[in-house]
């Protein structure tokens, strides 16, 4: 029987094929983190090697200091798998979402020809070492092609998600500045075509974008400028499948990618070349235990930091195969994800907790047919997973015989930097586990202590952190510096996790201490949806908070002080429209409220902790009690400091109507 609280540790069958298997890892590690990095730097290809490993003037630090690598070269023609070896292995395999179209599946080397021929592409039309290249498109095989061929031209590649709108499209094109952006016609989402030429074409606007670059998926009508607009097959067919490397130092700009932090803007999130190529490489290899006959499907999409490294560079960068599909995992049927395991023999299978309570939501009848033979490891990431999750994901699909690797890691982190080892172990559910060979955190308490066992803190990352570390954020360096050094001095990584350990040393995430929700493992910032509130003119006044939600975790809620004319479900129509323009339906509230007034201090700041109290029920299933029922004057905290106390009356009744 499994049960919550205790501890797992692999299968000897799992552990007799694992690369890591002894614990002595960890102190090998610990005695010389720059060394053990260093040796992993060693096994990758480099043309020119580094002067010094690590160079720290904190809070800027450096990796791999005047080494010259390019990843695609890792991937491709120097993959340390072998060329010969890997060139006719499966490199990609994608799902389409509709039925009746097949698989594409292509081998490493045909992969390679299409990076080449785009990559030269990319060139005729003008783009050099250091240029952004705006990538907005949808989850098909063109979307890895475009990274890779802009690395192979050390072209920095910005990707938006696809489902993110076209103002936020936009914001970020204006913030790197890209000349090209990368697009599609449409794609498939739930047996509709979406047309993301439509929004690519809105979200251009007041730009520099100078080409927009096509491609052809779902044969939908688009609106064409030839000014600008050109077909990716076009300008691809003429190009030659052979593309000689840009030879990248080791901390050239690799890729930025943009998360939400506390504040209204998205902040880009700057990666570089070598760190980041030897933490990909190695935590994929370690972590999900990489085998030449494995095959990894990570379901995140490349518009976030799990596809970016998972989905595409460290499977690549180990020569396996990667999977990855269009659409939904529960559409056409709720077992789509289970016959896509079964069909193409997945072995390694990485998700959020938010799939996993979905699937479970489903029913076991659903995958009752499913024996799930191929798999032999299971991940999750992006938020907290609870007991009851974990433990269903154990049984139903690893069958309790594939090890759970629950991994913690940040955009800002470019790889996992937490996690039980597969082999090693031990596995315990809702605990990420420890912390990688080579990574130093701890969890500390205000005033900078560190805190006791099953004592809440924050947690913090050490020097010498990791090499896939951000090393900016991209035109912002006052932002890097408080966001992430400013909290316990310009040595300390903040993460903006609190997280508790055990007895055994393993982690326990709690979730953000900033103004982040994490909303089916995606990032929103409160302050971001603040302003797309806002924007209405009739709107005096809104407040955000994240409050839990059974199957995505966190979910949005709005507190809108409306003084117009118009009806409650006018307003909140109105509201949900401008989150999509602004956002993206990802983003959509669980609930609008409109309120006659928000909880305020004397100094006119808005109360958010006791709009979140007013809300707060145990999250982890049945761990505690429920204590949804409407929390005492004593549970809100000292009420007597609100300059209209009387507000949290009217609150309360409203969030008791529900
Ligand atoms: C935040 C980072 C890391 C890739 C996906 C998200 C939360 C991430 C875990 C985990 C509990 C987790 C943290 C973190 N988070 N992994 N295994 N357990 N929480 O990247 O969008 O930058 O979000 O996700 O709160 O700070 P991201």
């Amino acid at each position: 029987m499994i049960k919550r609280g205790d501890l797992y540790f692999p299968t000897k069958d799992f552990k007799k094929k694992a690369w890591l298997k002894d614990k002595k890892i960890y102190r090998e590690a610990q005695k010389d983190p720059i060394k053990f990095w260093e040796n992993l730097a060693n096994e990758l290809s480099w043309r020119k090697k580094w002067k010094k490993v690590f160079e720290h003037k904190p809070p800027y630090f450096k990796w791999f200091v005047a080494g010259k690598l390019n990843i695609t070269e890792n991937i491709f023609e120097k993959n340390s798998q072998g060329w010969e070896e890997i060139k006719n292995k499966t490199a990609i395999i994608w799902e389409p979402e509709p039925e009746k179209e097949k698989p594409i599946i292509l081998t490493y080397q045909e992969l390679f020809q299409r990076v080449n021929k785009l990559a030269n592409g990319l060139k005729k039309l003008g783009v050099k070492k250091g240029d952004r290249v705006g990538i907005y498109l949808p989850m098909i095989p063109e979307v890895i092609i475009s990274m890779l061929a802009c690395a192979r031209i050390g072209a920095v590649h910005t990707v938006v998600f696809s489902a993110f709108s076209s103002h936020a499209l936009q914001i970020r094109l204006q913030d790197t500045e890209a000349k090209i952006l990368i697009t599609a016609d449409g794609y498939y989402r739930r047996g509709q075509i979406i047309n993301l030429k439509q929004a690519a074409d809105e979200g251009i606007k007041e730009t520099n974008v100078e080409k927009v670059l096509v491609v052809k998926r779902a044969g939908n009508q688009v609106s064409w400028d030839k000014n600008h607009d050109l077909w990716w097959h076009e300008l691809v067919g003429k190009e030659s499948d052979q593309c000689q490397p840009e030879i990248m130092d080791s901390e050239d700009p690799f890729f930025i990618l943009y998360t939400s932090g506390s504040t209204g803007k998205p902040k880009g999130i700057l990666h570089t070349c070598g760190g980041y190529t030897v933490q990909a490489k190695f935590t994929g290899k370690w972590i999900f235990d990489l085998k030449e006959d494995d095959i990894l499907w990570c379901t995140s999409d490349v518009g976030w930091i799990t596809g970016i490294t998972y989905t595409a560079y460290s499977p690549l960068l180990n020569g396996v195969p990667t999977l990855f599909f269009e659409g939904a995992p529960d559409w056409p049927a709720p077992d789509r994800w289970a016959k896509i395991i079964e069909k193409h023999k997945v072995t390694t299978f990485y998700t959020a907790p938010t799939a996993i309570r979905m699937f479970e939501k489903y029913g076991t009848k659903v995958i009752e047919k499913y024996k799930f033979e191929s798999l032999q490891l299971l991940g999750s990431v992006g938020e907290p997973i609870d007991e009851s999750a974990w433990l269903w994901y154990f049984k139903e699909v690893g069958k309790e015989r594939c090890p759970i690797v629950d991994t913690w890691w940040q955009t800002e982190t470019g790889g996992i930097l937490i996690t039980s080892l597969p082999g090693i172990g031990p596995f315990k559910p809702a605990f990420t586990g420890l912390p990688f060979p080579g990574v130093k955190v701890e969890i500390l308490n205000e005033k900078g202590k560190p805190c006791k066992e099953n004592e809440a803190g924050n947690l913090v990352l050490l020097p010498p952190f990791a090499p896939g570390l951000l090393r900016g954020i991209y035109k912002n360096p006052q932002k890097y510096l408080e966001t992430y050094w400013s909290q316990y001095g310009k040595k300390i990584y903040f993460t903006s996790d609190g997280a508790i350990i055990d007895k055994n040393g393993l982690i326990r995430i709690i979730g953000r201490v900033d103004d982040v929700i994490k909303m089916a493992g995606h990032r929103l910032s409160t302050g971001e949806l603040e302003a797309a509130v806002n924007f209405h003119p009739d709107i005096t006044e809104c407040a955000v908070i994240g409050i839990p939600d059974e199957i995505k975790g966190e979910a949005p809620v709005v507190f809108i002080v409306y003084k117009g004319q118009k009806s409650v479900d006018e307003v909140k129509k109105e509201v949900i429209e401008h989150i999509k323009e602004e956002i993206g339906p990802i983003a959509l509230p669980k609930e609008i409220y409109l309120v006659e007034d928000l909880p305020k201090t004397r100094s006119g700041k808005i109360m958010r902790r006791i709009l979140k109290k007013l809300f707060t029920r145990a999250t982890a299933k049945g761990e505690e009690e429920d204590k949804s029922s409407s929390p005492t004057d004593q549970e809100l905290g000292d009420l007597s400091t609100l300059a209209n106390p009387e507000s949290v009356d009217e609150l309360k009744k409203i969030i008791g109507k529900k």
